[in-house]
Order: C-alpha cells, then sequence, then structure tokens
C-alpha cells in the first residue's frame, strides 16, 4: 500500500503530462481531423457548417434560438456593424419544469409540443409586418446537409423527447412556425454552439478562428482553410468530445464503464463540466478505500455517483486561506465530515487540481493540432474564442489554457485564448445574417 505522499505523486504522474506527451497528443488529433476531412475512419465526424467567417458588417435584426441542453434560450439580436451588437431581448427556459406541468426532454413528450412552446414565446418578441430571419443553434449529433438542414443522429445530455431522431430538425421548426402563423418568422441556418461561437467571437476579432464549448460538455469547430466540398473557406464543427487516442487511466475506464454510452465521446469524459466531479469523486473514493484517507468515514456524497460536480470542484480550489478553511466548511457542509486533518485537506484539493490540470493539458492539445493544421508554419495570429462555465468559472483554468499553449507551442504571439459570453446565441444571429443577405 502506498502513503499518502506517495498516492498523489503516482496520480499526478498518471495524470499530468509533459510538453512532449501533449504535442503527441496534437499530432494524433490533426491525424484523425485529417482522416475525418478526407472521409477516412476517425474518431472526429468533421461536421461541415456551410458557413464561413462574418466580415463584422452584418446588420440588421435577427432572432435566435440557442438550444443546448438543460435550457431553451430565444434571443433577439440587433447586429450593428463594425463588430457591434446587442442582444435586444432574451428568454430562457428550462426543458422541464414541474411547476409549469412540462417536461419537454421526456420520451412521453413530442418534438412538436417543445417547438410550439418555443413558437410562442417567439409570438410574443416580434410585430407582425416586419421579417424575421432566424438562426438556430443545435448543440447535438446531426448530420448537416446544408446550412439549413440538419438531422438529428441521437439524443444526448440525458434529452429522450420523441419524435426527432432521423428528422431534420429545421423541417419540424418551420412546420411549428407556420402553425402559429409566424409567417414573419424564417429560418436561415442550424448550427452547433461551438460554430456559434466562433462566428461571435469573429465577428469583432478578424484573427478569430477557432471556436471551442468549454463547459458543461466539450467540442471545438475550426476555420478550414481547403474545405472539401467548396475548396475554400468552411467552419468545421470537429465533434471533438469523441476524440479517442488518449492515455487513459484506472479512473476513466471505471467512469467511462458506468455512463450511460460507454465508448463514446472519451475525450469530453476526460475534461468537461458534465464528468470532471464525478472523475475526481471516483479518485477520492480510491483514496478512501485505500484508507488514505478520511479513516472509517462515512464520506457522504463522495461515496454516491454524480453527486460530486464541478462546481464543487471550483470550491476546493478557491480556498486560498492557510488552513484551508473553507474546504472544512466544505466538507462539513457536502459531506459530514467535521474533523478532517489538514493533511486531509489539502489532497482533495490537489485531487481536483489534478483533475483539472490535465483536462487543461488535453484540450491545449487539440488546439495546437488544430493550430498545426490549418497553420503549419505557425506564421499567422489566431483567437481561440471559447465559452463555457468550465473556461469562464473554474479558478486558474482560463489562464493555465494559455499558458500551456504558450509553453506547448513556445510562442507566446501566436494564440489568444477569449471568453465570448452568449456566443451561441449571439452567433445563431449571425448565421442567419450570414444566410439571408
Ligand atoms: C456535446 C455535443 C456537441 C456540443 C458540445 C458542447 O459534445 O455533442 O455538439 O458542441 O456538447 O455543448
Amino acid at each position: 500500500m502506498y502513503d499518502l505522499p506517495n498516492a498523489i505523486r503516482k496520480l499526478r504522474a498518471d495524470f499530468v503530462m509533459s510538453g512532449a506527451q501533449i504535442l503527441e497528443i496534437a499530432r494524433l488529433f490533426k491525424g484523425d481531423m485529417v482522416s475525418g476531412l478526407s472521409g477516412q475512419k476517425s474518431s472526429l465526424k468533421m461536421i461541415p457548417s456551410f458557413l464561413t467567417r462574418p466580415t463584422g458588417e452584418e446588420k440588421g435584426t435577427y432572432l435566435a434560438i440557442d438550444f443546448g441542453g438543460t435550457n431553451v434560450r430565444v434571443l433577439l439580436v440587433d447586429l450593428r456593424g463594425r463588430g457591434d451588437y446587442e442582444i435586444r431581448e432574451c428568454r430562457a427556459f428550462p426543458l422541464t419544469d414541474p411547476s409549469g406541468g412540462f417536461d419537454f426532454k421526456s420520451e412521453n413528450s413530442d418534438i412538436t409540443d417543445l417547438f410550439g412552446f418555443i413558437a410562442k414565446q417567439i409570438e410574443d418578441m416580434v410585430k407582425p409586418g416586419c421579417v424575421y430571419p432566424l438562426g438556430h443553434t443545435f448543440s447535438f449529433p446531426i448530420r448537416q446537409l446544408g446550412v439549413n438542414r440538419a438531422i438529428l443522429l441521437k439524443w444526448t445530455k440525458e434529452i429522450k423527447t420523441s419524435g426527432v431522431v432521423g428528422r431534420d430538425i429545421n423541417e419540424i421548426l418551420a412546420d411549428s412556425l407556420k402553425k402559429q402563423n409566424l409567417n414573419n418568422v424564417v429560418p436561415q441556418a442550424v448550427i452547433n454552439d461551438t460554430v456559434g461561437t466562433l462566428l461571435a467571437g469573429a465577428y469583432n476579432d478578424l484573427r478569430a478562428d477557432i471556436g471551442s464549448i468549454c463547459g458543461t460538455g466539450h467540442n471545438t469547430c475550426y476555420l478550414e482553410p481547403r474545405s472539401p466540398i467548396t475548396g475554400g473557406e468552411m467552419i468545421i464543427n470537429i465533434e471533438s468530445g469523441n476524440f479517442d487516442k488518449l492515455p487513459t487511466t484506472k479512473y476513466d475506464m471505471q467512469l467511462d464503464s458506468a455512463s450511460e454510452h460507454p465508448g463514446e465521446q472519451r475525450l469530453e469524459k476526460m475534461v468537461s463540466g458534465q464528468y470532471l466531479g464525478e472523475l475526481a469523486r471516483i479518485i477520492i473514493q480510491d483514496f478512501v478505500d485505500q484508507g488514505l484517507i478520511f479513516n472509517n468515514k462515512d464520506t457522504g456524497i463522495l461515496s454516491k455517483k454524480h453527486n460530486f460536480r464541478s462546481e464543487d470542484i471550483s470550491q476546493l480550489l478557491s480556498d486560498d486561506t492557510p488552513g484551508l478553511a473553507n474546504v472544512s466548511g466544505w466538507l462539513g457542509l457536502r459531506c459530514g465530515i467535521h474533523d478532517s486533518l489538514l493533511e486531509e485537506r489539502v489532497i482533495l484539493r490537489s485531487i481536483a487540481s489534478i483533475a483539472v490540470i490535465r483536462s487543461v493539458q488535453l484540450i491545449a492539445a487539440t488546439y495546437a493540432g488544430i493550430l498545426s493544421h490549418i497553420d503549419p508554419e505557425f506564421c499567422g495570429v489566431h483567437t481561440i474564442a471559447v465559452d463555457g462555465s468550465l473556461y469562464e468559472l473554474t479558478p486558474g483554468y482560463s489562464r493555465m489554457l494559455q499558458v500551456t499553449l504558450n509553453n506547448v507551442l513556445k510562442r507566446k504571439d501566436l494564440v489568444v485564448t477569449k471568453l465570448v459570453k452568449n456566443g451561441s446565441g449571439v452567433g445563431a444571429a449571425i448565421a442567419a445574417a450570414l444566410v439571408y443577405n
């Protein structure tokens, strides 16, 4: 049996990668991108968006639907040109609301119920007699047949709504708008949330050519210089969460085999907010089972699946008091442990930090792979537009991602990662503008 310092040293060695290891993953990622683009076997779907970058001069008022998971948002966005935009109105509602008497996520609910509900929200936001082009961010695995044609391949994120798998999502939306007599609302584009984030980032930054979500889920898109479809520039949704050429630990295996779809979304399960808490929980529980920490104590939430969330990780990491007093309070409140040792609190925080560092390193590796594909000589300057709670709210995450990229690429001036909030909503409006004009 390892003693505690040795156990944590081993964990760090298993999780934290060297620069050379990160570069190797970048190389494998680039390889899968190239295979996916040319239709060969690959873990990366490389879905065409049929869109390219905006100029920042697109203007007008557009409607946007942002459908990504737990909530749906409907936005009215004014694009003003010169990279300036304003969200004039935004309505958000959960997909499940027991007090409102609906659960659009359940298999007993039909997609027309959900889109009928969305159409009703839109009705209150538009004036009769004006035309509203609409962009739709739909962040699920799709087969994109055109800018306005997307077939849902399967639901993810715990959604089971009936009547949509295998169908064109936009056709169903257009029917629901017609039923509501909203003939002045005209769907123009269906996009992924990463594409929305890139479009919103590029609207006021011409160097933005990569868009990424680091939140509950994880995925990245980029501007492909030579799309196999047009031969020219096109934004490609990599669906990078499914990348599978990764060094995995016994903890990753355990998490994957207990997950809803074992073997799928391997990268996403190692990096994203949905899984990072669970990964840390599995490691902590293993330390408890080995008798290394919390000797013989019932660890409450730590022993139950999915009870430890990425918000808990943020709480542990944000404690900068000398005796880790906040971690101590957290242990009392969440786990019913009131007499932890400082050593145990330090270990808890180290485990959270190790899981976060690896998440940063793996995502940096994929960004480095994309950069070496689009700019092999590293001669341009690139902005990566990022949205998502993991990136925005995890202490130190965004800074660490930037520093890791700089170190791996051995350049400080090549790439800037920056937060683009509401990217998937604003990006849908920009997509509508790109198609409509
Ligand atoms: C999941 C979806 C992907 C989406 C990502 C972030 O990985 O498959 O389409 O972009 O979550 O929301």
